[in-house]
């Protein structure tokens, strides 16, 4: 896969880095996310911008990444006004201005004074863990959905959950045998930053016909075969609910993976940034299930070590540019904890008005205050809003020959398997493509949907797969998939 950029080549030595002689580890990282062919529909949408009427499709659908607010989602009032008045204090001295033209409410503008008289302006630099008042808000939050104690110095606040994922994976990969159980297919931020960190992943493959649920045999299997290469396994990452699949794990499969890595001192690494975007079942979190199990069976679980996950960018939130989330530490050796502390320290701090943005996320009007009810309002449109459009989705994989998906469970995406005619496969190898890829070209240059390659994300031998999100509005580009599947279909029968 290649990524194009405007180059302008030099002949001979006149500048210091060219592609042979830059740390090869950023080369071999690969993010399909944000691959080939986002890149091609950034072109695409640039040319309709400009009134090209060439292309067989009027807009360009990205539903590659789960970016909400790109798809038209509005973002929460009240996070938004607060926001504004953090951003620009002199507003608030204008009280009655903002009340009568703008609508803001009382518990707006005290919200926006308590958070100002602790990080005194959004422009200074906050504690490198975060601004204390936040993660305490952070902690009730935590104490709340879990009914177990949470500490503000465990928690770091972190510029969205990606930079949380890079310093613990910096901190635990201390040499290139370092091994990691990554779950197949997976959001690619863990395969990038271990390849980047001269790391291994050890992957662990999903059961897909059990609504890719995760099974423990599988996981020892992999940790078994990787140990006897040579590997040191020091940590399994499990995202729940998941990123591709959306699938949750149950209070029992959350006790497998730490009763593994409880025998097998294995760091957990928890990413549930999706745990309210749950369709079916409940959330339950893997500090609870831990906590739970501590109390049960003391003594087993003592130095289980988890690290544990959240941000504002998915959920109904969906302020994803903001950059903010955190990340939770439960049974690490405090020499460690102050070595994660230096790290994030060289970064100084999470920008602080993403910090911001995470105490309104956890701890948003309640039941009485004056904002309550509207915020109630949005969050349940959004949140019925991306069931009913998942549900269509699925819906239409259904009508579609040789796809099959997995009914919505959660998070933001559609995992269908492709089942593709050989004809197609051979056109993909002509290309010197995986067929999957090049099933994803076509649908692009034929309906502007941009959609992922089940290779970027990992997937079982001898099976296809795509993932789109079901975030953007109306059925229209529902409607360009099917019809662009049955004509591809067709053509290569
Ligand atoms: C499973 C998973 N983890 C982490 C992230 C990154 O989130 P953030 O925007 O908080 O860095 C994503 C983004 O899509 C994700 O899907």
């Amino acid at each position: 896969m290649t990524v194009s950029y405007t180059t302008n080549a030099l002949s001979g030595r006149a500048r210091c880095l060219n592609p042979d002689n830059i740390n090869p580890h950023v080369k071999e990282a690969k993010y399909a996310v944000r691959g080939e062919l986002a890149v091609k529909a950034e072109e695409y949408r640039v040319k309709l911008a400009q009134g090209d009427k060439s292309l067989p499709f009027d807009s360009v659908i990205f539903a590659n990444i789960g970016n909400p607010q790109q798809l038209d989602q509005k973002p929460i009032t009240f996070f938004r006004q607060v926001l504004s008045l953090l951003e620009n204090p002199a507003l608030l001295d204008n009280p009655e201005v903002l009340r009568t033209s703008f609508g803001y409410q009382q518990d707006v503008v005290d919200r926006a004074k308590t958070l100002l008289a602790d990080v005194q302006s959004v422009g200074a630099y906050s504690h490198s863990q975060g601004a204390p008042i936040i993660r305490r808000s952070v902690a009730n939050f935590i104490e709340q959905r879990d009914g177990f104690p949470a500490n503000p110095q465990d928690l770091f606040l972190t510029a969205g959950a990606s930079s949380g994922v890079s310093n613990i994976l910096n901190v635990i990969c201390s040499s290139p045998e370092t091994g990691v159980l990554v779950p197949i297919p997976q959001y690619p931020l863990y395969t990038a930053t271990l390849a980047l960190l001269n790391a291994r992943c050890v992957p662990y493959h999903l059961e897909e016909d059990k609504a890719w649920g995760t099974d423990v045999n599988a996981i020892r299997a992999s940790l078994e075969k990787a140990k006897a290469a040579g590997t040191d396994v020091r940590s399994i990452v499990v995202i729940n609910p998941g990123n591709p699949t959306g699938a949750s794990l149950s209070p029992d499969d959350i006790k497998s993976v730490l009763d593994l890595a409880a025998e097998e001192k294995l760091v957990v690494m928890a990413d549930e940034v999706y745990q309210t975007n749950v369709f079916e079942g409940e959330f339950t979190s893997f500090k609870k299930r831990l906590r739970q199990l501590q109390q049960e069976q003391p003594g087993k679980y003592d130095n289980v070590e988890l690290v544990s996950l959240h941000s504002v960018s998915k959920g109904m939130v969906g302020e994803c540019g903001q950059r903010g989330g955190y990340f939770e530490l439960v049974g690490f050796d405090p020499l460690v904890t102050a070595q994660i502390y230096k790290l994030v320290s060289i970064g100084l701090c999470p920008p602080v008005i993403g910090q911001c943005l995470l105490e309104l996320m956890v701890n948003p009007p309640k039941a009485g205050e004056p904002s309550h009810e509207l915020y109630q309002k949005e969050y349940n449109a959004i949140r019925d809003g991306l069931h009913k459009r998942a549900l269509a989705l699925y819906e239409a994989f259904q009508r579609m020959e040789g796809v099959e998906c997995q009914k919505p469970q959660g998070a933001m995406y559609l995992f269908p398997s492709i089942t593709l005619p050989q004809k197609a496969v051979d056109a993909a190898a002509a290309e010197n493509r995986a067929a999957d890829e090049f099933y994803c070209l076509r649908l692009l240059d034929a309906t502007g949907v941009c959609v992922v390659p089940g290779s970027g994300f990992g997937q079982k031998e001898n099976t296809l797969h795509f993932r789109t999100t079901f975030l953007a509005p109306g059925t229209d580009w529902v409607e360009r998939i099917v019809k662009f599947h049955s004509e591809f279909m067709a053509k290569y029968k």
